[in-house]
C-alpha cells in the first residue's frame, strides 16, 4: 500500500514529474528498430512527449521533438535529406543533434539558424530495439544485457499497447503465484508449455524469496514437484521498468526441446503517458537463433501490424465463459499476452494503490515500489539513482541470473544452494507429471 501521495510520485512520467525524470535517468527503449526505415520518419510519444524518430545519412537512429521549431508542422510528415530531417512547411533542416542546419527562407549570412535549440536525445539500436536517453546531463553507460553483443538472430523482439499505467504491468512481472491462476489452462492439451502449466497447476501457493541486488531485485518462487523435490524459477525485477524471467520456450517444443536455461525473455514497460504504455518483449538466446515464428504465431498471434490487440475493454476482452469451463481459468485463449493485458487494464487506468491489501505474495511489489522511491529521492538529492552506471564502475547485469531448476525439496533457498550457485551449472527442466 501506497499513501496517495507516493502513488503519484511513481505513476506520474510527464518532463519534469519526480517520477518521469527519474525514468528519464535510464536508457529506455523507444521503438523496435524494424519500425525506422531509412527514409520515413516516425512519430513515437513517450512519456508524455511528442518526439519523431529518423535514420541519419549512417543510418543510425536519432530522436528529436515532433513540432518544428519554427511554427509546429510535426516533423513525422517532413522528409529525410542531407542527414537530418526536413520540414514540409517552410524547408528548414534539423541535425539529430536538435541543430537548425538551414532556414531556405531566412536571407544569406543570416546567423538566426544558429540560435535554434530543439529537443534532441541520444538514441541507438541494439538488439532490434532503439534506445533512448531522455535525462538530464550526461548519458549513463548502456546496460550490458548480453543478447546486445549477438547477432539479430539470437533476439526477437516486438511490442504491445497497454492501456494502462506503466507500472501496474510492471508490478505484474514480479508477481509469481498470478501464474497459478491468471495463466493456468484447465486443459494441458491448450497449454502453450505444457511443462510449465503441469508445475503452476500443482503448486498455488509458492514459496517466494526477494533479495535485494544492484539492478533491482532477484526472485525465487520454489514449487512443490516430484516427491522429495521443488522447481524453483529465479526472475528478476530490473531497475525502473524491466523484468527477465522464462518466458514462452524459446523453439516450438514440437520441434525439439532446447534448454530454455541458455536464454530468457525481457520486458519493458515505456509509457506512452499515464494512462498507456508500450510492452517491450525481447526473447534472448545464446546459443543459437530464436524461432522467431513460433514466437510470433504462439504468443503474438492475435497482435496485429499495429501492435495492438483486439482484446479491449470495450468487447470485455472477448473473454469465454464456455472457455472458463473447458479450458482455461481467464478464458482468454493460449497467450499469456491477453491475460496481463486484462489484469493490468482491470486494475483501472492508474491503479490506485491506498485501497490495496497487500499479501506474502506481494513481497517483491512492495521491495520494487521502495527502490523506486528511493530512486525518486536519491535523483532529487543530486545522486545517481541504483543502476545508473558510469564507466569504470561494475557491471550489475552480470549478477543476474535467470534459472529454472528442480532442487531438494528442503533447500534453503537464500542458504548455501544459492551463495554458492555456479551459473554455469544450470541444469535441464525437469516437472513432475
Ligand atoms: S513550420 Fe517547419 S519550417 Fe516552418
Ligand atoms: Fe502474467
Amino acid at each position: 500500500m501506497l499513501s496517495r501521495e507516493q502513488n503519484e510520485l511513481v505513476t506520474r512520467t510527464s518532463k519534469g514529474t519526480p517520477g518521469g525524470e527519474m525514468l528519464r535517468r535510464y536508457w529506455q527503449p523507444v521503438a523496435l528498430s524494424s519500425e525506422l526505415s531509412e527514409d520515413t520518419p516516425l512519430p513515437v510519444d513517450v512519456m508524455g512527449e511528442e518526439l519523431v524518430l529518423f535514420r541519419d545519412a549512417k543510418g543510425q537512429p536519432q530522436l528529436i521533438g515532433r513540432a518544428c521549431p519554427h511554427r509546429a508542422v510535426d516533423l513525422s510528415y517532413g522528409r529525410v535529406e542531407n542527414g537530418g530531417l526536413r520540414c514540409i512547411y517552410h524547408g528548414w533542416l534539423l541535425s539529430g543533434e536538435g541543430r537548425c542546419m538551414e532556414q531556405p527562407g531566412e536571407p544569406d549570412g543570416s546567423a538566426f539558424k544558429t540560435k535554434i535549440r530543439h529537443t534532441a536525445y541520444p538514441a541507438c539500436d541494439l538488439g532490434g530495439l532503439i534506445f533512448a536517453y531522455m535525462g538530464e546531463g550526461e548519458a549513463p553507460r548502456l546496460p550490458n544485457f548480453p543478447f546486445m553483443n549477438k547477432p539479430i538472430e539470437h533476439t526477437f523482439v516486438i511490442k504491445v499497447l497497454q492501456e494502462c499505467n506503466y507500472l501496474q504491468a510492471n508490478e505484474g512481472n514480479i508477481d509469481p503465484q498470478h501464474l497459478s491462476y491468471l495463466h493456468r489452462f484447465l486443459s494441458q492439451a491448450e497449454a502453450v508449455e505444457s511443462e510449465l502449466n503441469k508445475l503452476i497447476s500443482n503448486d498455488p501457493a509458492p514459496q517466494i524469496e526477494v533479495e535485494e541486488t544492484a539492478y533491482g531485485l532477484r526472485l525465487f518462487a520454489a514449487r512443490a514437484n516430484r516427491p522429495g523435490k521443488r522447481f524453483v524459477r529465479i526472475t528478476n525485477f530490473i531497475m525502473p521498468n524491466a523484468s527477465s524471467f522464462h518466458g514462452s520456450p524459446l523453439v516450438d517444443p514440437r520441434k525439439g526441446a532446447v534448454n530454455d536455461n541458455v536464454g530468457y525473455q525481457v520486458h519493458w514497460h515505456v509509457p506512452v503517458d499515464d494512462y498507456s504504455h508500450w510492452k517491450y518483449t525481447l526473447a534472448y538466446r545464446s546459443d543459437g537463433p530464436v524461432d522467431a515464428e513460433f514466437q510470433r504465431n504462439s504468443q503474438f498471434a492475435e497482435i496485429g501490424a499495429d501492435f495492438r490487440s483486439p482484446r479491449t475493454r470495450q468487447n470485455r476482452y472477448m473473454q469465454n465463459r464456455e472457455e472458463m469451463k473447458q479450458t482455461s481459468f481467464v478464458g482468454l485463449g493460449r497467450s499469456f499476452q491477453s491475460h496481463d493485458k486484462l489484469a493490468t487494464e482491470a486494475q483501472g487506468a492508474i491503479l490506485d494503490r491506498s485501497v490495496e491489501h497487500l499479501g506474502t505474495t506481494d513481497r517483491a511489489v512492495i521491495m520494487m515500489r521502495r527502490q523506486l522511491l528511493k530512486a525518486i529521492e536519491d535523483m532529487q538529492a543530486g545522486r545517481d539513482p541504483m543502476f545508473v552506471e558510469r564507466d569504470g564502475q561494475p557491471d550489475a547485469l552480470n549478477e543476474m541470473v535467470v534459472l529454472s531448476q528442480e532442487v531438494a525439496a528442503d533447500t534453503d533457498l537464500l542458504g548455501g544452494w544459492w551463495r554458492g550457485f555456479d551459473p554455469a551449472s544450470r541444469g535441464t527442466l525437469a516437472i513432475a507429471e
